[in-house]
């Protein structure tokens, strides 16, 4: 029988439990239990506070699942206001903040600073009493913000309840945001179900935290890292800014992995260059960096101006936003026909590069942004990514924009252009008749993950076409020293180079053959799959839709791309020409180790140090194995490279086999069931 006690301490016990692997799995990234497992835990739990209404608490890890919706925010007066950083965007306005602390401070010490990524999310006050999370609110003005708190007890990896020696009241200070991977994930989402996509991954958390229904939110991957403290009672708290913060990580908080403690304001300068360097291999969006006196003493001593305090200063990336004038619309013709629209800006530097270009991807884009030639527009550049139009600055028309007017023929051939229905992008219809789609061909054709010409570098394809040299890529081998060396530009010694280098490529491989063909959706790893599983080209080129698709991760439409490419008299001429009068080649695939894996499902995580994960990935695919993201029941056997985290943690909580890097390569090599389970017989003896 279950007693008014028996079900409190169950209560009591499945909150402990939950709590811990909330702790294990989203603060300390080591989990110990699988999903399904911590799922029926969460179900017991919800099932008995609705029984027992007697048992419910604020604080229960049941309310990460969201509660009843509101109505609207409230709003509320923050303790201590949330003040903002002073930026800096040189090393010049870092030197002088710290002389300007120096000067107050009467003494020209080297100082030490906590240096942290400034993270790209919101800045969020959450408030514990006795431990317990009692108020979240966002920063609004500074000093009025909104309550949040339910939407903010579904963020894993904020604590409910504090652990430790914590004070009896504390306001914790830091920022929400979304990873990079859980913001794609939510936009791949969206755009399955129709609905709309977030520009980035700020704004996806800024709509997430300010849902008025908290069952929304909780379905969304928001995190938050602590960066600091605000009114606090009742404790002792260290001198030091970074101790505090080990101190918040001691009370349950999630601390940013990139905090770190600096001697001097120049190394705080190197640590801005090498979170720089390090910036595109963060999980989530940051835009600069923040450094802080690290003496709370020196703090009080320093203390604030306006709205800002004089002790901290942040470090920004350069500006990636600028706004510019659309000059023109003009259109390009790609590989594949597919025509799209260029605006032509006013050049203005981006981060540190003169921008002139901005895709406009298609129509519908066009659409989207209201766009207009003539129009000031505000243009990003993200790291190496083309530059995009963001919005147009509608104060700044001035009435005489003109509407932007797509082809109805190809502005290179003048063929028909041609939009499929479900297609955003439309399409020039002339194939190889289309100068601009030869070009684009030849160009991949001769491309390093294709024949890898060397030396034949795009500006000297346009250069061959436009001196009709060539018209396709079989041409290229009946070049003549002669023919190349009377370019512009092009002395004796590079001509002779590219004719050696032409010479060298003609031994290829046959995955490198048929990507170089540049079939519509044929990439690299689906070349591979095609080579390994048919062995040869002849039966990839008589292979039926239905044949291709029995190939793992070929799907309908990718199938009928290659069956209509051969189908083409003139694709097949050109397969046989380069084959039989240009004298390409590769080894026989053997094609008995095709499909030597089928059946078995692989995981690959950590570092790798041959390969890349994506490189195991597509030599697993093409033996016919599955790699999935995640270990799960249906997992062979995980691949752990060097560094492997939770992945590794949760296959072995299932007794998945883990191989090392060297186990799978040899698995790759001799791909047979045999040898599959030689090596995981010998990895569970530790061998
Ligand atoms: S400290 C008094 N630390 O930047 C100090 N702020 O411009 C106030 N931010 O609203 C903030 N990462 O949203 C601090 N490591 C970090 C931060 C950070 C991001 C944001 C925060 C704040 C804004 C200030």
């Amino acid at each position: 029988m279950d007693t008014p006690e028996t079900i409190k301490e169950r209560v009591a016990d499945l909150r402990k439990q939950i709590n811990r692997h909330n702790h294990l799995y989203y603060v300390l990234d080591s989990p110990i239990l699988p999903d399904a497992e911590y799922d029926r835990l969460m179900q017991e739990l919800v099932m008995l506070e609705s029984q027992y209404p007697e048992y419910r608490s604020a604080t229960s890890p049941s309310q990460r699942v969201g509660g009843e919706a509101l109505a609207g925010f409230e709003q509320v007066t923050h303790r201590l206001p949330m003040l903002s950083l002073d930026n800096a965007f040189s090393p010049e306005e870092v030197r002088r903040f710290s002389k300007r602390l120096n000067d107050r401070l009467n003494n020209q010490e080297e100082r030490v600073f906590c240096c942290e990524p400034k993270l790209d999310g919101l800045a969020v006050s959450l408030v514990y009493e006795g431990g317990k999370l009692v108020q979240a609110a966002t920063r609004g003005d500074g000093e009025i913000g909104e309550l949040i708190t339910q939407n903010v007890k579904t963020i894993r990896n904020v604590p409910l309840e504090l652990v430790g020696d914590f004070p009896s009241l504390v306001e914790v200070r830091g920022e929400v945001f979304m990873t990079l991977e859980g913001f794609k994930k939510l936009n791949e989402e969206a755009l399955r179900n129709n609905e709309k996509v977030f520009a980035n991954p700020r704004n996806a958390a800024a709509g997430s935290l300010r849902q008025l229904d908290s069952k929304i939110t909780a379905k969304r991957p928001l995190s938050m890292y602590a960066y600091a403290m605000g009114y606090v009672e009742n404790t002792t708290l260290a001198e030091s800014h970074f101790e505090r913060l080990m101190q918040l990580k001691e009370w349950g908080f999630a601390i940013c992995d990139e905090v770190e403690q600096k001697p001097n304001i120049e190394s705080c300068l190197a640590y801005f260059e090498s979170i720089s360097q390090k910036r595109s291999q963060l999980a989530y969006d940051i835009d600069g960096v923040v450094y802080k006196i690290d003496s709370i003493a020196l703090q009080r001593t320093l203390g604030f101006v306006a709205k800002a305090p004089r002790w901290a200063i942040a470090h920004k990336f350069p500006a990636v936003e600028e706004m510019t004038k659309v000059l023109d619309v003009e259109f390009q013709v790609g590989r594949t026909g597919a025509i799209t629209p260029v605006a032509r800006l006013e050049p203005v530097p981006v981060a540190g590069v003169t921008v002139s270009n901005a895709t406009l991807h298609n129509q519908d884009e066009i659409a989207r942004l209201k766009l207009k030639i003539g129009d000031t527009v505000v243009i990003r550049r993200a790291g190496d990514v083309i530059p995009q139009v963001v919005r147009v600055i509608d104060d700044y028309r001035q009435g005489d924009e003109r509407p932007i007017l797509f082809p109805s023929e190809c502005p290179v051939c003048s063929s028909p252009v041609q939009r499929i229905e479900g297609e955003a992008v439309i399409r020039c219809t002339g194939n190889y008749f289309c100068r601009a789609q030869r070009v684009e061909g030849i160009k991949h054709f001769a491309s390093r993950k294709a024949l890898d010409i060397d030396g034949l570098g795009d500006k000297l394809v346009e250069q061959l076409v436009s001196e009709e040299l060539i018209e396709s890529p079989a041409d290229l081998y009946s070049l003549s020293l002669s023919d190349i060396s009377q370019l512009e530009r092009m002395g004796e010694k590079s001509a002779q180079n590219l004719l050696n280098a032409l010479e060298k490529s003609r031994k290829t491989s046959l995955a490198k053959f048929i990507y170089a063909l540049g079939i519509r959706e044929v990439g690299e790893a689906t070349a591979r799959s095609l080579a390994q599983y048919f062995g040869d080209l002849n039966p990839v080129m008589s292979a039926s839709s239905e044949d291709l698709q029995r190939i793992n991760d070929i799907g309908p439409i990718v199938a009928q791309h290659i069956e209509t490419y051969f189908a083409d008299c003139r694709n097949k001429a050109l397969v046989e020409r380069l084959i039989d009068q240009c004298g390409l080649t590769w080894e026989k695939v053997s094609i008995e180790n095709a499909q030597r894996l089928a059946g078995l499902t692989f995981v690959i995580t950590g570092t790798l140090e041959t390969l890349s994960r994506d490189e195991m990935k597509a030599q697993l695919m093409a033996l016919g194995a599955k790699v999935a993201g995640s270990v799960s029941k249906q997992t062979d056997a995980l691949i752990a490279g060097k560094k492997a985290g939770s992945k590794l943690t949760k296959a072995q909580s299932l007794a998945i086999p883990i191989l090392q890097e060297t186990d799978a390569r040899s698995l790759i090599s001799e791909p047979s069931e045999q040898n599959f389970k030689r090596l995981i017989e010998d990895s569970s003896k530790g061998i």
